[in-house]
């Protein structure tokens, strides 16, 4: 018999503090090939850490990280730069270097991390701005761009070693509702066209819908409900039907309401 497939990612069971400060408390998540999982939560409630984690740059405490067959956690330096040159992320701010232009944001894995000549560098790079309709500003500087083209600018930068799997921490934060549905749409269709699986990170709950096939969310250090975007909809959790509400009434504040209210 052969072995069972990995998951794209699986986190088991992971526990995370900083300083005294538990902010995961056993967390356990997979996602499975071609998911497009949106992981929500509050602010602070350890979102970016998990894509942290997924990365390779944080350390966990107990449990363990997978990506595929490697487990995260215990790669040496060598084999983690290896196996994260498969996985692209894009950050919540885009973080471009100011310093580079458009063009050489975008190849700048492809110099870091390939031997691959200039002239196939240029050509890859072409086609991933073309792809996320970046090209013509291509000679521009990051300081020249709006929000909206600066997340067009990272999402090409990480495509441009064909990932597997591509992180989104907050794609449409701080943009205009026009513009966030166009990255969302963008998400989608480049992750289908490319057959990438993808976790994406958000509280912006029409963009969560649009994008996810899948939903987690992590409450108080775990994942308290995960399933299908539609059955997800639907839940009778206090917490989940409280977030995607929105109300001020319900568990999420209790407790923190009379700090609120003597502010
Ligand atoms: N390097 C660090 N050192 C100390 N504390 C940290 C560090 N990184 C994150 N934290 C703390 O861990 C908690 C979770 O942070 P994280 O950035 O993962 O939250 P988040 O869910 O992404 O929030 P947001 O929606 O505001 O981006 C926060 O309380 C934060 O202050
Ligand atoms: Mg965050």
């Amino acid at each position: 018999m052969s072995a069972p497939r990995p998951h794209m990612v699986e986190l088991r069971d992971v526990h995370l503090s900083f300083d005294e400060k538990k902010v995961l408390d056993g967390v356990s998540l997979e996602v499975e090939p071609l998911d497009r999982l949106v992981v929500m939560g509050q602010s602070g409630s350890g979102k970016s850490t998990i894509l942290r984690l997924i990365l390779g740059i944080l350390r966990l405490q107990s449990g363990s990280v997978f990506f595929k067959q490697f487990e995260i956690s215990r790669l040496n330096r060598r084999k983690l730069q290896q196996v994260r040159s498969q996985i692209g992320m894009v950050y919540q701010y885009s973080a471009l270097l100011s310093s580079r232009n458009v063009r050489d944001n975008v190849a700048l894995p492809l110099e870091e991390l390939t031997t691959k000549s200039r002239e196939e560098i240029d050509k890859i790079v072409d086609e991933k701005l073309a792809l996320v309709g970046m090209l013509d500003a291509k000679d521009q500087a990051p300081s020249e761009l709006s929000g909206g083209m600066k997340k067009r600018v990272s999402l090409a930068r990480a495509l441009v070693m064909e990932p597997e799997l591509i992180l989104f921490d907050e794609p449409s934060a701080g943009l205009d509702p026009v513009i966030a549905t166009v990255i969302d749409e963008l998400i989608i269709s480049l992750t289908e066209s490319s057959k990438v699986t993808s976790i994406i990170v958000t509280h912006e709950m029409d963009s969560a819908f649009r994008i996810g096939t899948k939903m987690a969310m992590l409450y108080q250090g775990k994942i308290i409900e995960q399933g299908e975007a539609e059955a997800f909809k639907n839940s009778t959790n206090p917490v989940v039907a409280q977030f995607l509400s929105g109300s001020t009434e319900g568990p999420i504040l209790e407790g923190s309401k009379d700090a609120i209210a003597t502010k």
